[in-house]
């Protein structure tokens, strides 16, 4: 707890640890299947981080029972457990309260072997920061909240944040990596923050290599900016250089709080071609190299 890592984690032998970690928000689709999907990728998503493997998961519901039809929660709950399956976890149980605000998520225990555990911190000086979601999907849900965004552009963000980062989590694992988050509510910018604040090294961010859904350009330009954005940028202002050539709407981008993000990956220079290729190859299309760690300034982000 010393650093605000992803999740809790707890040595139980020499061999084995428990990754523990809960995450429940209010729905940011419409249709309630996908959002019990994206809902449990996102709880999962700081087991991945760390390296783990989902075990475990409790169903957190807050559920308006007076107004709301009971049909809207079974299907919140499919997407859930379908999700919670397809990570080869169970559900074991969970916990409901009448609530005027539907909210859902889950609780999660995940294991790893004490050694393999990967930090948020522990970048070194020379590696390379692979990110494997694009961004925008809160720009695009503050859109589709005004009825601003198109069909397509919600198709994509919920295929997206319902994609596990399993495969990105596993393929970091058996190539070896100096540290690893995932990029949610802080944005990219808040969480690459994480990574480096109290460290002795810097990080360099490439705005231009940063893969971001397209439609975020246009709805960024137009003023869909979550309330999230905003705090996020003022939080970290003083840890991050922005050149002053990057449109505003990249650096709202930057800095847009995410859903069920992709893995922020620390590697050394030597493996960071062979784990983007793998990563490449085993559909994580967009997986991009967004940037490097540098020796000075140290515990600031430099945006180029
Ligand atoms: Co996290
Ligand atoms: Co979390």
């Amino acid at each position: 707890m010393e650093r605000a890592e992803d999740a809790g984690i707890y040595k139980l032998t020499d061999d084995l640890a428990i990754i523990e970690t809960i995450d429940f928000f209010t729905p940011i689709v419409d249709d309630p299947y996908s959002f019990g999907q994206i809902a449990a990728t996102n709880a999962m998503s700081d087991v991945y981080a760390k390296g783990g493997k989902p075990l475990t998961a409790m169903n957190v519901v807050c559920f308006p029972v007076k107004t709301m039809d009971m049909s809207i929660l079974k299907e919140i709950l499919a997407g859930g457990v379908d999700k919670i399956h397809e990570a080869e976890a169970i559900l074991v149980g969970g916990h409901s309260i009448d609530d005027e605000e539907l909210k859902y998520g889950l609780s999660v225990t995940g294991i790893i072997h004490p050694d393999k555990v990967v930090l948020n911190s522990g970048a070194q000086i020379g590696d390379k920061l692979i990110l494997t979601k694009p961004l925008g999907t809160g720009i695009i849900s503050t859109a589709l909240k005004g009825n601003k965004a198109t069909k397509k552009a919600v198709a994509k963000i919920i295929k997206s944040m319902s994609t596990l980062n399993r495969k990105a989590s596993e393929l970091m694992q058996e190539i070896g990596v100096n540290a690893c988050t995932d990029v949610t509510g802080f944005g990219l910018l808040g969480h690459a923050s994480i990574m480096i604040e109290n460290t002795d090294v810097g990080m360099v961010i490439h705005s231009t290599a940063v893969p971001f859904f397209p439609e975020t350009k246009e709805l960024a330009k137009m003023g869909m900016i979550p309330g999230g954005l905003h705090r996020n940028r003022e939080f970290r202002q003083s840890m991050v250089e922005i050149n002053k050539k990057a449109p505003d709407y990249l650096v709202d981008i930057l800095f847009d709080p995410q859903t069920s993000g992709g893995l922020l990956i620390s590697v050394s220079e030597e493996k960071a071609p062979t784990l983007l290729r793998k990563m490449h190859q085993e559909g994580i299309r967009e997986a991009a190299l967004i940037g490097e760690i540098i020796a000075r300034p140290k515990g600031r982000i430099i945006v180029d």
